[in-house]
């Protein structure tokens, strides 16, 4: 991985920001190339150096015609990190893996979900269709396979209102990941692109509920919080208050995931990630004194 090199970010979210952030503070960031739909968010959250030279920005709100396809002109890897719960997932997908082989890309990392087997969430039988899709393409290729991120419990909320909403039972375990970790597994899998190709990795940090995620935060912050457990069409008429479903896709979507976790949760192992990263994960544990002393 150098300068020489250039990677792409086909979207922006969380997981590629966090992977920007730790590759630009690194030494030998290779080039970085961004597509956005939106300039101003781009422009204003992203770190200052990415908008100078040798990254670029390119705005597109099409996975296809000549702007898009003009973006992977000079790109050796693709960091894909799919849109969420969008009815435009795959066929994004798709249309990106197929650009991406035609500009003779030497690299896809393809950010999917912990356990795709899991079809009865639609999300997951989307990331298994495009997991296929890039397995048969061809291309060289990592897929990485989070459960939930840390990230997720907004707890400057948690911190202000004292609860943490949930649309599912706080009793079940859940599996966690820290972008943190993410970031450092996809620098590494950067450094050494060959020793990763042809590989899917679990990336699962620590199962745990959020009532126990409950009790860590209160004792971080010394004070206490507790889950508030809704019903899924609670928590989903919170959402739609709050203007955060778009479509009845979404609304739909959103709903069977909220019953799928009340029923089964989403638990892995953390071997792989261990392995990966040479060390622990970082625990909710280290994710709180982190976070909560900034
Ligand atoms: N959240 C998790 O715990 C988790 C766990 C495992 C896997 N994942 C996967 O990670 C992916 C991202 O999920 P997330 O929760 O991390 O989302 P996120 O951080 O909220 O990021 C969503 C990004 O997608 C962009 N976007 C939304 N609609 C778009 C469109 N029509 N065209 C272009 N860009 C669009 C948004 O751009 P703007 O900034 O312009 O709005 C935003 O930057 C999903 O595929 C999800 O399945 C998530």
């Amino acid at each position: 991985m150098s300068r020489q090199h250039g990677l792409l970010f086909t979207t922006t979210g969380r997981a590629s920001r966090y992977v920007i952030s730790v590759l630009i503070a690194a030494p030998g960031c290779p080039a970085i190339r961004v597509i956005t739909r939106s300039a101003p968010n781009i422009l204003d959250s992203f770190p200052a150096k990415l908008r100078e030279p040798p990254h670029s920005i390119v705005v597109a709100d099409h996975y296809e015609g000549a702007t898009f396809a003009g973006a992977f002109e000079g790109i050796d890897y693709v960091f894909h990190d799919g849109l969420p719960v969008h009815p435009l997932e795959e066929g994004m997908g798709m249309s990106v893996i197929d650009t991406a082989k035609a500009a003779g890309v030497r690299h896809f990392i393809m950010l999917s979900v912990l356990q795709p087997v899991r079809i009865k969430l639609p999300t997951h039988k989307v990331k298994l269709g495009l997991e296929e899709y890039l397995v048969e393409s061809r291309l060289n290729y990592t897929i990485l396979q989070p459960p939930h991120f840390m990230q997720n419990v907004d707890l400057e909320l948690a911190l202000r209102t004292r609860k943490i909403p949930l649309g599912y039972s706080s009793d079940h375990a859940q599996g966690f990941v820290d972008l943190v970790d993410i970031a450092a597994v996809v620098r590494k899998i950067l450094q050494d692109p060959d020793d990763h190709n042809l590989a899917r990795y679990e990336l699962v940090s620590q199962n745990i509920s959020y009532k126990d995620i409950a009790k860590l935060v209160s004792e971080a912050a010394r004070r206490e919080i507790k889950c508030d457990d809704m019903t899924p069409a609670e928590y989903l008429a919170t959402m739609n208050s709050e203007r955060n479903i778009r479509n009845e896709y979404t609304e739909d979507i959103v709903l069977r995931i909220l019953l799928y976790y009340d029923r089964w949760g989403l638990v892995g192992n953390s071997n792989t990630l261990r392995w990966l990263l040479g060390r622990e994960p970082n625990s909710w544990q280290s994710y709180l004194k982190r976070e909560i002393r900034r």
